[in-house]
């Protein structure tokens, strides 16, 4: 089968998939962590920019149907619980006009969701893009570290041709043990050439060896047309593994980006552990522009997740920890864990990649405005 057909099993099966039956488990003790799993600073900094965006789209006239934080692909559901308790904190008259809506194909992970959400201070439920599209939303998109779990084409150059990699059950006859292998598989269609040519992989470099192997993401379009079809005005905020389309596919980069993740261990095999492991490719930023401009998005612009965090005021949190009850065991954890959030070599290195679509332009995103000064 195609590499793309494996990649969507593995996760979304309802039965065997890790996503689909709720196997995987997201945190410091899971199997892999994201931002939101480290507690509740990265949703609360976060919380300003949601505000700032639903503020813009609000006229907050009597009757008008709330406005809408939805999240694609929560995960846990901590994100969404987080982010409602800080909005509820911090801009309750704005909390009171907004509801939560979560996006999840996957029923196992959508389980967990409605356990985490329990008691959350925003009316909240859960629906699929198709269902929003009915009556679509005024107000803000996130999708963090979903976009990533959309099933990539992988391909190869065999030294004269790019084809589809594909993934091939062998043995399995007279009692050998069944196993997997990703083969070259059939030619690219002539079609995909034209995007080839855009991302830089045609014509071919002699510095790509036969084997040399990348993703396409021929699944962002669809998604971000779902998506935009489910918000008639707002913002969408991406925030993923991202590289320009020079990085992703420069020659030394010879295996692409994907990676399986299982009890908090990388593995460049995607084939080791299917339906148990964490399956994820990069996003390439180029890819991602396009598709969204094909989709009626516009841009608002992106960053680096450190140089966004600082802006919506990370350093004056830290800054403010010396000032917060609870004991050396509770603060130490938290301020490991901003610092985890802005360093580079770690989170910090995520894109933040903001659109917008409606009849009303949004304004430069704040996370993209100089950070606060020393008295926030
Ligand atoms: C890596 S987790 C991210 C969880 C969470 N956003 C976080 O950062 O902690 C990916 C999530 O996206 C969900 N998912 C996968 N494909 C999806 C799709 N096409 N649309 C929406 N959610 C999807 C998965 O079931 C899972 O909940």
């Amino acid at each position: 089968m195609p590499f793309r057909t494996y990649m969507d099993w593995a996760l979304h099966d309802p039965e065997h998939g890790a996503y689909g039956r709720g196997r995987l488990c997201i945190g410091p003790r899971g199997d892999f962590a994201t931002a939101p799993s480290l507690g509740p600073d990265f949703a609360a900094l976060l919380a300003a920019q949601l505000a700032d965006w639903l503020l813009q789209l609000d006229p907050a006239q009597p009757g008008q149907r709330p406005l809408a934080i939805v999240e694609a692909g929560p995960g846990e559901g901590s994100l969404a619980a987080d982010l409602a308790a800080a909005l509820a904190a911090g801009w309750p008259e704005l909390a009171a006009r907004t509801e939560l809506v979560l996006v999840e194909p996957n029923g196992g992970m959508a389980a967990r969701q409605r356990q985490r959400l329990d008691g959350c201070p925003l009316p909240c439920r859960w629906a699929s893009f198709a269902e929003l599209a009915e009556a679509p939303l005024r107000g803000v998109l996130l999708a963090h570290e979903v976009i990533d779990a959309l099933a990539v084409e992988r391909i190869v150059w065999d030294g004269a041709l790019w084809r589809q990699q594909q993934v091939v059950l062998h043995g399995g006859a007279g009692g050998a043990e069944p196993s997997l292998r990703l083969e070259p598989g059939e030619p690219l269609e002539p079609a995909t050439g034209e995007a080839l040519q855009a991302l830089g992989l045609r014509p071919p470099s002699p510095q790509r060896p036969a084997g040399w192997c990348t993703e396409l993401h021929p699944g962002l379009a669809p998604w971000l047309g779902q998506a935009a079809a489910a918000l008639c005005a707002g913002a969408l905020l991406v925030i993923d593994y991202a590289l320009e389309a020079w990085r992703y596919y420069a020659p030394q980069r010879a295996n692409g980006t994907l990676l399986a993740y299982r009890a908090q261990q990388a593995c460049a095999d995607p084939l080791i552990a299917p339906g148990e492991a964490d399956l994820t490719a990069h996003l390439c930023i180029d890819s991602l522009e396009w598709a969204a401009a094909a989709t009626g998005w516009q841009g608002l612009g992106g960053c680096r997740q450190g140089e966004a965090l600082l802006a919506l005021g990370l350093a004056q949190r830290l800054h403010g920890l010396q000032g917060e009850p609870g004991g050396l065991a509770q603060l130490l954890p938290r301020r490991e864990a901003l610092l985890r959030l802005v360093d580079p070599h770690a989170l910090g290195d995520f894109r933040w990649l903001a659109y917008s679509r409606g009849p009303q332009p949004l304004g430069t995103p704040r996370f993209l405005q100089e950070p606060p000064g020393p008295n926030g």
